[in-house]
């Protein structure tokens, strides 16, 4: 198992397998949830000539955008640029499997923006990055994502906000662990409400305008994917509660976390439950 490895990482999750097939198949239940739209209006994907993911993962939201804008362009339109950006390269795809117009490259969003990379991108794309930052960081990272663009380009960001994430699931399993997250969260300072603050951030910005958010919750677009989207939550949160309970150093940490996964898996199948919760599309333009 390979931890990330940077100081100014809060970042919890590990970066092994089970992470990357974790992302993998999340991807799927957080597109549905927001309409099965990969990119947002008013962005106009005809402007879009190369495009950043910001704290990338393994990759998968890049293909995603890259086949959505392949089906909508005309063949005058010049070769379109994708770049994934992540703190760790632990998840990026093996480099002779990418196409010529695909690069990745190890980036930490909260460190100056390399001088090759400034004003480069139509699109900067941010997808979960809620458990990166404590409270005033994310106005350094929106800083950083205005530099990363062009005039008139755009950040689109989907997040989920850390209180409403697991707080409307009626399974006490669940509420423990995730009152085990908010604790650990708020003893490091962490951004709860990530969303809140991107929108605080960009529209004090001065070089941003047309700033939004959308919020689309499961209930309304993801029952028909109820198990998958129940899975998913719960696989997040087991693991994101797993971690902190063993950097706890508590003794019992492994019978305590199986005690909590089986309890939650009972409470949602027993109860038939459904996991309530919101994903926030937030969008920003640079001025011209
Ligand atoms: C929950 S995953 C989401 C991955 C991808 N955006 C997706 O939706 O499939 C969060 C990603 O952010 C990366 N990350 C965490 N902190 C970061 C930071 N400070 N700067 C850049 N990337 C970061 C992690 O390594 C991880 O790949």
């Amino acid at each position: 198992m390979e931890s990330i490895n940077d100081d100014n990482s809060l970042y919890l999750f590990e970066a092994d397998e089970e992470e990357r097939a974790r992302l993998n198949n999340q991807h799927v239940v957080l597109i549905h949830i927001i309409d099965n739209k990969i990119l947002h209006a008013p962005i106009n994907p005809s402007a879009i000539t190369s495009v950043a993911d910001v704290g990338t993962g393994t990759g998968i939201w890049l293909d995603a955008i890259a086949a959505h804008l392949d089906s909508i362009s005309n063949d005058q339109a010049p070769q379109r640029q994708y770049v994934g950006l992540d703190i760790t390269p632990a998840h990026f795809p093996a480099p002779h499997s990418l196409p010529d117009n695909f690069a990745y490259d190890v980036w930490n969003i909260l460190s100056p923006v390399p001088e090759e990379r400034k004003g480069k991108y139509d699109l900067v794309h941010i997808r979960l990055l809620a458990a990166a930052f404590v409270k005033g960081q994310v106005a350094v990272a929106v800083e950083n994502l205005v530099q990363l663009l062009r005039p008139g380009g755009w950040i689109q960001w989907e997040e989920l906000d850390g209180e409403s994430w697991a707080g409307r699931v009626p399974s006490p399993h669940v509420r423990e662990m995730s009152e085990l997250g908010i604790k650990s969260m708020e003893a490091k300072g962490w951004e709860m409400h990530v969303p809140a603050a991107f929108v605080k951030a960009a529209e004090a910005h001065p070089s941003l305008q047309n700033v939004s958010e959308t919020i689309y919750s499961t209930v309304k677009y993801g029952t028909k994917i109820r198990d998958e989207v129940n899975t998913t939550w719960l696989w997040s949160c087991t693991r994101s509660a797993k971690m902190i309970l063993l950097a706890s150093g508590q003794p019992n940490a492994e019978e305590e976390m199986h005690r909590l996964e089986q309890g939650a898996k009972r409470d949602i199948e027993e109860g038939g439950l459904f996991w309530d919760s919101d994903e926030h599309v937030l969008l920003a333009q640079k001025k011209w």
